[in-house]
């Protein structure tokens, strides 16, 4: 009998076309030495993969589109082990694809042609409303239809299904929809949106604890090399990463989203623990190329911050 905890992630797949390049082009220029390669990516399917490779019990509810893409993509999340029964392949329309330039500094840039992602909607939400009510956890991000995430965290709210909402891409979502979600994920550029104002000078604690007063249970603000700032009630802290040569950094906030739902779900709830895990596994991430190709699994998670331990 399986006893862990229930995810369920519902989101977007993409096939990623990768171009790894000297330096990212700027408007007009061409840029010719780029190696190609192809990978497995979007928010959604990423975050349920960094999940499932956490050691979660993942449920993923996506749209992929009738094409060989889409067969590729099933066999991977099978891979996994992610029940996969709730993946719609829809007529008439490509799997999503993005278009992602990584420069020799691990930076990128990405054009999503968002596909079949974009019909993630009414049929999914009559299908799903029962698997969000049994789920322990409900894990979403922004690539999909914005009323469907609203949807979704409406029903979870109704049904006392925790919430863990990844703000990414960036959009505005209505205060009172915020004030719904048990723990907000989001890097620094997603906060100042939030915020409306831009908050320089305010540390990455303190804009936080802005977000957190502001009604959001846990806000978890992820600054990339330099860890996470957590607000929640009774916690302030600053949870730092630890130095690794980057490669991509596609991905790593995805990793670190999935990562974080998987530990916190099994550790009893130890917001900050979880963070700690999750903040290992997006380092990891970002020594590798590719999304899905680079997120860590359980044990090599666990070695490397032992390893990092013994070092301090
Ligand atoms: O967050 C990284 C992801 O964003 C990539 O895998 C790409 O597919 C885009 O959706």
């Amino acid at each position: 009998m399986d006893n862990r905890k229930s995810i369920l992630v519902i989101g977007s797949s993409n096939v990623d076309l990768i171009a790894r390049v000297s330096h990212l082009p700027i408007p007009g220029e061409t840029v010719g030495d780029a190696e190609y390669c192809v990978a497995y990516g979007g928010k959604g399917a990423n975050q349920a993969v960094a999940a499932a490779r956490a050691g979660g019990h993942v449920t993923f509810v996506s749209c992929l589109g009738d094409d060989s893409y889409a067969d590729a993509l099933m066999a991977s999340f099978h891979n996994v082990g992610i029940d996969v029964s709730n993946v719609r392949r829809c007529s008439n329309v490509s799997t999503g694809v993005a278009f992602i330039f990584v420069d020799d500094g691990g930076e990128n840039c990405i054009a999503v042609a968002p596909g079949a992602n974009a019909l993630l909607g009414d049929q999914e939400l009559y299908c799903v409303l029962p698997l969000v009510a049994q789920a322990d956890v409900l894990l979403l991000q922004l690539e999909i239809p914005i009323k469907t995430v609203l949807e979704l965290i409406e029903k979870a709210y109704s049904v006392n299904t925790k919430v863990v909402l990844n703000l990414a891409p960036a959009q505005f979502i209505p205060w009172d929809t915020l004030r719904k979600v048990d723990v907000l994920i989001l890097n620094e550029t997603e906060a100042d949106m939030l915020l409306e104002h831009p908050s320089k000078g305010m540390t990455a604690l303190e804009r936080a604890h802005a977000l957190c007063s502001r009604g959001i249970q846990s806000v978890i603000l992820t600054l990339g090399i330099a860890g996470a700032a957590v607000a929640s009630v009774g916690i302030e802290a600053l949870v730092p990463s630890w130095p690794v040569v980057t490669v991509d950094t596609t991905g790593a906030g995805d990793t670190f989203c999935g990562a974080f739902v998987a530990r916190w779900m099994e550790n009893g709830g130890n917001l900050l623990e979880a963070v700690r895990f999750a903040t290992a596994s997006a380092a990891l991430s970002v020594t590798k190329l590719g999304a899905q190709t680079s997120i860590p699994r359980l044990e090599d998670v666990e070695l490397f911050i032992q390893e990092r331990y013994k070092n301090e």
